[in-house]
């Protein structure tokens, strides 16, 4: 790959950004300076630095984003702001995108992602990975929801949703939930509350699969996925 390139992707900036780097001889390929930001690199053998400072290559960006209100999971839209308008341009120029989505309304845990293997993976129908949901609800849930819930319901569409395990966390006028579904039907969490009856007033993802969301990310703010998080949605049979 180019080294002009090889930079720009790893966030050094443009490629006549990278090229004034070269001329203040700030970069070493194998410890010579290099001359000409256009010479190529294997950006896997060959040691790039720049000021001295090893650059180390990445393809694929995990960020973890505790969602907002107000914002579409998608990577454009024509009106409203989406989750990767909220991205700084060090992970953007990556291209990640999310992985499934979450209403407009509903915020939470959001993986982004540019790896299509793991989007793939953790997507799959077939791959039942638990998603948790954490909901205020309008009108008593009690146990009849429960059952309900364990036995799957009937969506609007007819559709019988696979099981959901329900844990009731405080009944009342609005009541709050906490629901577990394995699978991601447009509206899933809600349709399945009007399905007995009930309106979800307010939905935030928890987690899915292993993936917990950090109560250190405030609304709107995303990290990298650590080392240990990557490992745990990276082992192919250990996500539920
Ligand atoms: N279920 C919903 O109804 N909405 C979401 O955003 C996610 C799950």
């Amino acid at each position: 790959m180019r080294l002009d390139k090889f930079l720009a992707h790893m966030g050094y900036g443009t490629r006549k950004e990278v090229k004034i780097l070269v001329k203040s001889k700030a970069i070493q390929v194998n410890e010579v300076a290099v001359k000409d930001s256009s010479m190529h690199v294997n950006e896997i053998t060959d040691k790039v630095t720049v000021y001295g400072e090893p650059v180390k290559y990445k393809e694929f960006i995990y960020l973890m984003m505790n969602k907002p209100p107000g914002v579409i999971s998608a990577t454009e839209d024509s009106r409203d702001q989406t989750v990767i308008d909220l991205l700084d341009d060090d992970v953007r120029h990556f291209d990640p995108y999310p992985v499934g989505r979450l209403d407009k309304d509903t915020v939470g845990l959001l993986l982004l992602t540019n790896d299509g293997a793991l989007t793939h993976r953790l997507l799959s129908p077939n791959k039942d990975v638990p998603k948790v949901y954490y909901a205020k609800v309008e009108g008593v849930v009690d146990e009849s929801d429960t059952i309900a819930f364990s036995h799957g319901v009937i969506l609007d569409d007819g559709y019988h949703t696979k099981p959901g395990i329900l844990k009731i966390l405080n009944s009342g006028p609005v009541s709050e939930i906490e629901l577990s579904v394995t699978e991601g039907k447009f509206h899933q969490v809600k349709r399945m509350f009007e399905a007995v009856g009930k309106k979800v007033v307010y939905l935030k993802r928890l987690s899915m699969g292993k993936l917990v969301l950090d109560k250190n990310l405030s609304e709107g703010t995303y990290r990298e996925l650590t080392e240990e998080e990557l490992e745990q949605i990276q082992q192919k049979n250990d996500l539920a």
